[in-house]
């Protein structure tokens, strides 16, 4: 089946407002919107607005949060609300990236519960899933991706509006990728474990872990691969509109 390819640019802690501005006037020169292909920014919270702004009316683009608090408001120094988080015009947002999970200690539990809130608020919600190079080691790859996603997607409607991305954490930011085929084992294990959570095939899956203009199309040709998850190679505008010209 075919799913509407979606292409992600997380930032992490760069690019701030002006940034944000001066980048997305290079990117929107020299991209191409295509009929089939979202492109979606997850920028730092304070250059979300900026960046949500600009890309205010292209059907074809959307900004979203990193991370968000579950709690819908309160003295959470520090956090973003899913409703501040839309209120700056977030049309999406990151849950359980692994530097959430293993630089600030977030849970499966706390997982889950950012996802119910991202998706009670309305917003697209990205459920990241991925091993450490130990657990791959030690054979324990689906197991680890298998207990993250039931974890994450405890309680949440099938037919939800929700993207899987798949990111080997030992991939991440480390210039050695997953192989394709590799990636491919892993999202086929995933597409088992939505559909007896009861998830139809139209549900996306991307991968993200040191992707590239190089690898990019390797990676949308394998079948259950509808997308990338990109942060060092979405970092330029250049760049990143190479990556997302790719065929997929
Ligand atoms: P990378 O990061 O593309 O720099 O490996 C991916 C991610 O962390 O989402």
């Amino acid at each position: 089946m075919s799913r509407p390819l979606l292409f992600a640019a997380n930032w992490k802690m760069y690019i701030a407002p002006g940034e944000a501005r001066a980048y997305l006037d290079r990117f929107l020169a020299i991209d191409k919107p295509r009929h089939g292909r979202t492109v979606a920014f997850f920028p730092p919270a304070v250059s979300l607005e900026t960046t949500a702004a600009r890309l205010r009316g292209h059907e074809h683009y959307l900004a979203g949060a990193q991370d968000v608090h579950w709690e819908p408001k309160g003295a959470f120094t520090g956090a973003t609300s899913v409703a501040l988080a839309r209120g700056a015009g977030a049309a999406a947002a990151l849950i359980g990236h692994s530097e959430r999970r293993h630089l600030f200690g977030e849970t499966d539990e706390e997982t889950n519960r950012k996802m119910r809130a991202v998706l009670d608020g309305g917003l697209l919600a990205l459920l990241c899933v991925g091993e450490k190079l130990a657990e791959r080691e030690r054979g324990e790859t689906e197991a680890v991706v298998t207990r993250q996603l039931r974890a994450g997607l405890a309680g949440v409607k099938a037919g939800a509006d929700l993207v899987i991305a798949y990111e080997p954490v030992w991939a991440i930011g480390t210039g050695r990728n997953a192989t394709p085929s590799d990636a491919a084992v892993v999202h086929a294990a995933i597409r088992v474990v939505l559909v007896s959570l009861g998830f139809g095939r139209d549900t996306r899956l991307l991968y993200g872990g040191s992707v590239s203009a190089g690898n990019v199309e390797q990676l949308l040709a394998e079948p259950e691969i509808d997308g990338v998850l990109v942060g060092g190679a979405s970092l330029d505008p250049d760049v990143w509109a190479g990556v997302c010209a790719a065929q997929g």
